[in-house]
């Protein structure tokens, strides 16, 4: 059973939704760089200050930052079982960095899911998390920025995985439901 994941797919894709149902069905932690980013920005750490401010611009946190965060926690133990990644990598430099990372610790990835959503819907779906969620980046034009970056820097990863063999290509437009159920199935 594929048990080492990353899901992959533009800011409102759904990749938080889909991550918590998949890991149930493996019986794996997941672990998200954004939420972890958060976490630091709620507690006032120095380096939760300094993401604040890029997060808040809609701008990716630097690579060495990211790669500190996720080299110590890989290393903890808690993700010998598997592990799926959320929001991680988010360029190539960040998915050199994980297979190396997986590499030195012996092992590898096993399927990438691409969660494909029009990139226009995903706008009205972030704008009303906002109500709810109160994330300080869910303002339209932090979205648009969001979007903009994913399709620069995060999107070529489709192709890189893709050349890999990993990549699970899913679509990410109907609903919560229905994106499941074609998830489901192809993890069986
Ligand atoms: P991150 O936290 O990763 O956010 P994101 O990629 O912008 O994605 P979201 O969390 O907004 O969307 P999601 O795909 O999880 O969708 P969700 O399931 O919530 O990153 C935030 C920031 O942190 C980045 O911009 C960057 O600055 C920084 N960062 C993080 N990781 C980094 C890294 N590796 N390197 C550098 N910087 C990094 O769904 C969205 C909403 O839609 C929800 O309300 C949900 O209920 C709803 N919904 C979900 N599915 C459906 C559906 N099928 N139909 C209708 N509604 C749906
Ligand atoms: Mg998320």
């Amino acid at each position: 059973m594929k048990k080492r994941l990353v899901i992959l797919g533009a800011p409102g894709a759904g990749k938080g939704t889909q991550a918590h149902q998949i890991c149930e069905l493996l019986d794996i932690p997941t672990f998200s760089t954004g939420a972890m980013l958060r976490a630091q920005m709620q507690a006032g750490t120095e380096l939760g200050n300094k993401a604040k401010e890029l997060i808040n611009r809609g701008e990716l946190v630097p690579d060495s930052v990211i790669s500190a965060l996720v080299e110590a926690e890989l290393k903890t133990g808690r993700y010998r079982g598997g592990f799926l990644a959320d929001g991680y990598p988010r360029n190539l430099e960040q998915a050199h960095f994980l297979d190396q990372v997986l590499k030195d610790m012996g092992t590898q990835l096993d399927a990438v899911i691409n969660l494909d959503v029009n990139l226009e819907d995903v706008v009205g779906r972030l704008l009303k998390r906002a109500e709810i969620e109160h994330r300080s980046d869910d303002t339209e034009p932090v979205i648009r920025r969001r979007l903009q970056v994913y399709h620069e820097q995060t999107e070529p990863l489709v192709r890189y995985y893709r050349e890999a063999g990993l990549l699970i290509n899913i679509d990410g437009n109907g609903s919560i439901e229905q994106v499941w159920e074609n998830i489901a199935a192809q993890l069986q």
